[in-house]
């Protein structure tokens, strides 16, 4: 069965970027009934710290080193982690922006599935080569500010280019991203805002 991924990344209970996510999800079920949708919560499901055996593990593979028994069995986790998002046809990021960023969870995941031989491997000629087939991906980002016409009320966006560079970075290109902002200040540009995305989230879905 196809599969859809989707890293919900907010922890708050009306999150914008959730809502947005809510309604990307009921498009694409009614285009594509028969799909799997496997949600990964990253403020509830399990990721390990990034230190230890599985940190270990990373430079001895980066190395060329035998893994330990310890950090072989750190390493299966992000393994299992990753393996997640290597099975997914598509992939659904729905985000807060935080402190001009993406969250530490959504870091802490990036950290733990972007390993050598999982995502990505070195090639002395090359230099560093994406593991992952390309497939069609959607990140929506929530900002209380507007990213969309530029007033950013003198805040930066550095969320999107990270992703678009990590996820190029591990083999994913085709992304396209869904602001939503600004969600904080005047009732109406927020409410504005909130319906362009609807209705952008909701064309995206229905051929997704
Ligand atoms: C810790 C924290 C940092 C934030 N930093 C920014 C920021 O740098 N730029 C911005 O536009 N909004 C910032 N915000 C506002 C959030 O992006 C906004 O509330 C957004 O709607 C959060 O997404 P969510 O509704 O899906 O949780 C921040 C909010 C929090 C809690």
């Amino acid at each position: 069965m196809p599969k859809l991924l989707h890293l919900s990344c907010s922890p708050r209970a009306d999150s914008e970027s959730s809502t947005g996510a809510r309604v990307f999800l009921d498009n694409f079920r009614q285009a594509r009934p028969d799909w799997d949708i496997d949600v990964m919560n990253l403020w509830k499901d399990y990721l390990p710290e990034f230190e230890g055996h599985i940190l270990e593990a990373k430079y001895s593979r980066l190395g060329g080193l035998a893994f330990t028994d310890s950090q072989r069995d750190a390493f299966a986790i992000a393994e299992r982690i990753a393996v997640r998002l290597a099975l997914a046809d598509r992939v659904l990021i729905s985000t807060p922006m935080w402190n001009f960023h993406i969250p530490y969870k959504l870091k802490q995941w990036i950290d733990v599935i972007t390993q050598p031989g999982l995502t990505f491997r070195f090639d002395p000629a090359q230099g560093y080569l994406p593991l992952l087939k390309d497939r069609p991906t959607v990140v929506i980002i929530a900002s209380g500010s507007d990213f969309v016409t530029g007033m950013n009320r003198g805040r930066i966006d550095m969320a999107t280019p990270y992703l678009r560079e990590l996820l190029h970075f591990i083999g994913i290109n085709d992304v396209r991203f869904v602001p939503i902002g600004p969600t904080a200040g005047p009732a109406e540009p927020i409410r504005a805002a909130r319906e362009n995305a609807h209705r952008r989230i909701a064309e995206l879905a229905a051929r997704f």
